[in-house]
C-alpha cells in the first residue's frame, strides 16, 4: 500500500509567519517527493538527487529562521539552531548511507520528518510563532 505522505494543514502546521510557513511547505513537498521516489523504487541516482534538494531547502530555511530568530532577539535561539544542526546531521547520515542499500528507508524518512513536524515544528515554532507575532510580523 502506498504511503500517503504528509499533508500540509496550515491550521495545524501554519505558525503564522508568512515566509516560515511557505519554507515549512515547500520542505513537506520535498520530504513527500522523496516518499513517493522510494515507493516507486526510483534509483539511487534519483534518490540522491531528492536528498540533495531536501537537504538544500532545509539548510536554506534554517539559516533564514536563524537569522530572523537573531534578528528579533528571540529568546530560544540556542536551542533552537542545536536542533537545526541535529536535522542536518541525520540528513547527511542518510545521504551517506541510507539510499543505496537499507531495507528500512522509507520507515527511516518517514520517522524523521514525523520527529521534524511534531517535535521542532509543532513545539519550538509555534512557540517561535507567537513570538514574532508579538513583535509585529505576519
Ligand atoms: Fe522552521
Ligand atoms: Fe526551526
Amino acid at each position: 500500500m502506498k504511503h500517503a505522505g504528509l499533508i500540509w494543514n496550515e491550521s495545524q502546521h501554519g505558525i503564522g509567519i508568512t515566509s516560515l510557513d511557505e519554507q515549512h511547505r515547500q520542505i513537506v513537498e520535498q520530504v513527500n517527493r522523496v516518499i513517493s521516489a522510494i515507493e516507486d523504487g526510483a534509483s539511487s541516482e534519483v534518490m540522491h538527487e531528492l536528498m540533495d534538494g531536501l537537504v538544500l531547502l532545509a539548510r536554506q530555511h534554517f539559516g533564514f529562521e536563524e537569522r530572523l530568530m537573531s534578528e528579533y532577539g528571540f529568546p530560544g535561539l540556542e536551542g533552537h539552531a542545536r536542533e537545526h544542526l541535529g536535522l542536518l546531521q541525520k540528513l547527511d547520515m542518510f545521504n551517506e548511507t541510507l539510499f543505496f542499500s537499507d531495507p528500512h528507508r522509507l520507515k527511516l524518512i518517514l520517522a524523521f520528518v514525523t520527529d521534524w513536524a511534531e517535535l521542532h515544528l509543532l513545539k519550538g515554532e509555534k512557540v517561535l510563532g507567537e513570538y514574532l507575532a508579538s513583535k509585529g510580523l505576519s
